[in-house]
């Protein structure tokens, strides 16, 4: 595994931040974690056009052009050599003074990670995972939006550790009115008498690169998938449920709270959206989506 660090520019085997930087002080900064298919970064222009969209909500300009940013990927990508690639795109709000104000920040820093793709093993997505519902909130949106992905996921972090203590590999939690809101770092689906369900992004959740293309495949396949607000009672009669990000992809969850899903197992539902995910990776992979 070779990981190369591309740190405004320069990559090396590692990169050092000032600890007057903003994003390390107060976790000022955003972020996008991007895999490649076939050596290709997968679905870039969503990501960066993401990256844009969470430095707006944090008044954080990005001075380098997409073209720019591709370029540096491109360039840490081929450095590192693996066959595929984690990449980990950061843009923090630079050095400034010892203060929380941001004004005195003007020169943001551009950190690309690379490092080789790790999948997640091949008997999660035979098996599904165990979900915990904790009681942990997302944010509400009033507060750090979790519509932006920043560098500060200290609350996901706290319902992580709350699932790890009730045996689960991930934590789904609920918003302050408490409907369902997302995972730690995935969104979450269920389906119910047969129709597919997701929160919607009025509940305060980001908006998964992975779920817009699965929403955009499930229709392209009359598969319909509804985005609403449900209470966590809505689980109890769950048949399928899965999560869905960068990394994981479909994953199907088979258990929550440590009971089984229906039978406990990956549904029809789960493993036809899947399957259509990976296709839509392998075209990602071929430069043609
Ligand atoms: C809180 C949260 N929700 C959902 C996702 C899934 O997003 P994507 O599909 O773009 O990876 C992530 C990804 O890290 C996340 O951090």
């Amino acid at each position: 595994m070779t990981t190369r660090i591309n740190f405004n520019g320069e990559i090396g085997p590692d990169a050092f931040i000032s600890v007057l930087d903003h994003g390390f002080l107060f976790g000022d900064s955003v972020y996008e974690v991007v895999v490649t298919q076939n050596g290709l970064p997968c679905f870039m222009k969503e990501h960066l056009r993401r990256l844009r969209n969470s430095a707006d909500g944090l008044t954080l300009t990005i001075p380098w052009s997409d073209e720019k940013i591709m370029e540096q990927v491109a360039r840490t990508v081929i450095d590192a050599g693996n066959s595929e690639s984690y990449i980990r795109i950061i843009v923090t709000r630079g050095m400034g003074d010892l203060d929380i104000d941001p004004t005195s920040c003007s020169n943001p820093e551009l950190i690309v990670l690379v490092t080789e793709l790790k999948n997640y093993p091949a008997s999660s997505y035979e098996k599904g995972i165990n979900v915990a519902l904790v009681s942990i909130k997302r944010n509400a949106k009033d507060t750090v939006n979790p519509g932006i992905k920043t560098g500060n996921y200290l609350n996901n972090v706290l319902a992580k550790v709350e699932s790890n203590h009730m045996g689960a590999q991930d934590a789904l939690m609920l918003n302050h009115q408490g409907h369902l809101t997302e995972c730690t770092t995935s969104n979450f689906f269920f389906v119910c008498d047969g129709r597919v369900q997701t929160p919607s992004l009025s509940c305060g959740i980001l908006a998964g690169i992975t779920r817009d293309v699965l929403l955009q495949l499930a229709q392209e396949n009359g598969i319909l998938i509804e985005q609403g607000e449900w209470p966590p009672e809505s689980l109890a009669k769950a048949e399928e449920a899965f999560i869905t990000g960068t990394v994981k992809k479909v994953m199907p969850v088979t258990h929550l709270d440590g009971k089984p899903v229906a039978d406990g197992q990956p549904g029809p539902v789960t493993r036809r959206l899947m399957r259509l995910y990976d296709s839509a990776l392998e075209m990602e992979g071929k430069g043609s989506a």
